[in-house]
């Protein structure tokens, strides 16, 4: 059995939940780098792995970029000699293009936005590539592994990115809000806290394949119940179009950022 090579760069929260995720798949062999001399530290002791702080080459495998957008350009230009070409590039970076990762790279490109699950094996993982079939296996090897797949086009990346990227952000504002709301009307804000976590852990189980989230706000509120009251309260302060605006404006921000990256 071949071991498939894997370079993560960035022990962040990102790189973090690959390497969670990726530990318990013997197929593979973990390279881990990580600027950070406290996290190298700490994360050798904790996954029992070397953690480097940067590499002098790589031939073969997949390198996983898991740096924030702002570092990227320099860190592609001080290592694309180091990069062997058929090395393939892995890239969840929010706004980075595939074009703009080529000028500096002429290798096989995976961009894909995952969310944090993945450490759990129990992600969602959109991706967009430029070659056919499954080169290295990692599609199979390391992307399915790590949770569900599906390959979109790269003009959806920024709407993607928006809606699932960032998607975890918008539930746990509603949350804060919900909890600030409780307290505003006479509950300890800790007792509204533990309310709203009880309540978000549920709302895994009550989710089905059939039922659309309409289905599932109908079967909750009832003609001229409580529940009626506050969605009528919702819509009457206008909340579909705060909810699409604030998306609207987080993925002009997705594509903002990739002009700004490719313009660098
Ligand atoms: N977090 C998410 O849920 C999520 C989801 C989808 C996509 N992403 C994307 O994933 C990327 C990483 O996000 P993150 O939240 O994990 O960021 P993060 O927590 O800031 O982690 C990045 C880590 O990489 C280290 N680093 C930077 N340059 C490096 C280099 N050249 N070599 C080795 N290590 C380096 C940083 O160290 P220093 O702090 O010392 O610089 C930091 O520890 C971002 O581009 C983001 O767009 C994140």
């Amino acid at each position: 059995m071949a071991y498939l090579d894997v370079y993560i760069i960035g022990l962040g929260n990102l790189g973090t939940a690959f390497l969670e995720g990726l530990n318990s798949n013997n197929n593979l062999n973990l390279h881990l780098y990580e600027e950070n001399d406290d996290i190298r530290e700490n994360y050798s002791k904790k996954f029992n792995l070397p953690v480097f702080k940067n590499f002098e080459k790589i031939d073969s495998g997949v390198l996983i970029l898991c740096i924030k957008p702002q570092g990227i350009n320099s860190f592609l230009k001080q290592t694309s000699t180091q990069i062997n070409k058929d090395v393939l590039i892995c890239s969840p970076i929010a706004g980075l293009t595939i074009s703009s990762i080529s000028k500096y790279l002429n290798n096989k490109i995976i961009r894909i936005m995952p969310n944090l699950l993945i450490k759990k094996n129990n992600g969602f993982i959109p991706f967009v590539k430029n070659y056919e079939g499954d080169y290295i296996n990692f599609e199979l090897e390391v992307l399915s592994f790590l949770g569900n797949i599906k390959e979109f086009d790269e003009d959806m990346f920024p709407l993607i990115t928006s809606l699932s990227g960032s998607g975890p952000a918008w539930y746990y504002e509603l949350s804060q809000q919900l909890i600030e709301a409780g307290s505003d009307q006479g509950m300890s804000e800790k007792d509204a806290e533990l309310l709203i976590k009880e309540l978000i852990k549920s709302l895994p189980d009550l989710i089905n394949d059939e039922d659309t989230f309409s289905d599932l706000v109908n079967k909750i509120k009832s003609p001229k119940g409580i529940t009626e009251a506050g969605l009528d309260s919702l819509i009457d302060d206008s909340f579909q179009i705060i909810i699409k605006k604030a998306i609207q404006k987080a993925t002009q921000r997705s594509l903002d950022i990739s002009s700004e990256l490719e313009n660098e």
